[in-house]
């Protein structure tokens, strides 16, 4: 047997030592540094999207929970197929969480899904983009304005996705609602080890993600020399990144064109080796939904359920191939049943939580590698 293929390999590349002993030895190595301000322009200028370093995604929905300011009995929906992070977030700081169902043809959520458990309590709702695609983007805001509930994006998968209007215009995933998160775990596209962010949509909340990122104190408006001394003004926690987290990710987002193209032609060789299996009706390929323009963050297969993804997954990995599966519906998960008691059925998220199986896809396979996993998925098949 070759070499095992691993699930996935962080690439931090030659560039990563150079800006890691730079941030090291420039004197300021806590958060909102020299190269914190690098990454918040970086965003600014290639997607724009205006925000705030964090030290993880987690943090980044938390801190849009803290924005949403919640009251006793405000609900937040969110998927039940999601990382547990989009609903830990708004169930620490005080919502009353509602779980909707994913899109019969796709992980994220549609539009119906929300309206299906809408009520007059709805505060806001957080979509998650899965495998960094959007899904009814435009028909979600524009019917959630209609009804003052606020649109949150985890856009935790999403670096460089976007979305398009029917107009034609198009527009990068976390710029849709009032605010949205990304993550840059070693997982993610563009990585750190542990990172994320915040982006602000909404003019009025601008200010107060910074007081909420500087442990509750206006630190920021002092920096900026409009007060002459700072001190505790609002909510907070120390949510920044330290500036060292900051050096890696800019090294990877200096590469991110080269990034993303690699791991599209990857993504694109998939398919295209896959697809006909589709034919026999045993599995489906993922699917990009209208509109999306996706960033490559992963490719799954969909198997008709447990057993079926768990023989898959036994067969690649005697071939010495990692596979995964992915998220468990939270809608029935011990903490829920626990604290919020039985759940309305979500019979999509479960079909995901049971069926979706995860392809090697990161930047050190090569093409033989690649056509070696399409290989081991066709010849299991094909047996
Ligand atoms: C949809 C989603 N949201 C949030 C997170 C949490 O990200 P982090 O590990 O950066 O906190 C993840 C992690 O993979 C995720 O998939």
């Amino acid at each position: 047997m070759d070499g095992e293929l691993k699930f996935n390999l962080a690439d931090y590349g030659e560039g990563a030592l150079g800006q890691l002993e730079q941030a090291v030895n420039s004197n300021w190595t806590s958060g909102n540094g020299h190269f914190t301000k690098e990454v918040h322009a970086f965003f600014k200028a290639e997607f724009g999207l205006e925000g705030l370093l964090t030290h993880s995604c987690t943090a980044a929905l938390e801190m849009m929970a803290l924005l949403l300011d919640l009251q006793p009995g405000d609900e937040v929906i969110v998927p039940s197929f999601t990382f547990v992070s989009t609903a830990t977030a708004f169930d620490l700081h005080g919502a009353r969480l509602v779980f909707a169902d994913s899109d019969p043809q796709y992980p994220n959520l549609s539009l119906d899904s929300i309206k299906a458990v809408v009520t007059e309590r709805t505060k806001a709702v957080c979509v998650v983009h899965y495998a960094g695609a959007g899904h009814e983007m435009e028909e979600i805001r524009d019917w959630l304005a209609a009804r003052d509930i606020v649109f949150l994006e985890d856009a935790a998968q999403a670096v460089g996705a976007t979305y398009s209007t029917r107009s034609g215009a198009t527009l990068p995933l976390g710029r849709w609602g009032a605010a949205s998160s990304m993550s840059f775990h070693e997982t993610k596209n563009v990585a750190c080890g542990q990172g994320g962010a915040l982006f602000i949509g909404r003019d009025d909340w601008k200010e107060r993600s910074m007081a909420l990122w500087e442990k509750g104190t206006n630190r920021q408006a002092f920096f900026l020399g409009l007060v002459d001394k700072y001190g505790w003004v609002d909510k907070g926690s120390s949510f920044l990144a330290s500036d060292i987290t900051a050096a890696l990710l800019h090294s990877q987002l200096i590469r991110w064109k080269e990034i993303h193209e690699r791991r599209m032609a990857i993504w694109n060789r998939y398919d295209a080796g896959l697809r006909p299996l589709e034919a026999e009706g045993r599995m489906a390929c993922m699917r990009i939904p209208p509109n999306s323009g996706h960033n490559a963050h992963m490719y799954y297969l969909l198997l008709p359920g447990f057993e079926a993804r768990a023989a898959l997954m036994k067969h690649l990995k005697s071939l010495g191939i990692q596979s995964t599966f992915h998220y468990q519906s939270l809608h029935r998960s011990p903490y829920v049943l626990r604290t919020m008691g039985e759940q309305p059925d979500c019979p999509h998220s479960d079909r995901y939580s049971d069926g979706l199986l995860r392809l090697p896809l990161h930047l050190k396979l090569s093409d033989a590698d690649v056509d070696r996993v399409i290989d081991g998925v066709r010849r299991f098949f094909t047996a």
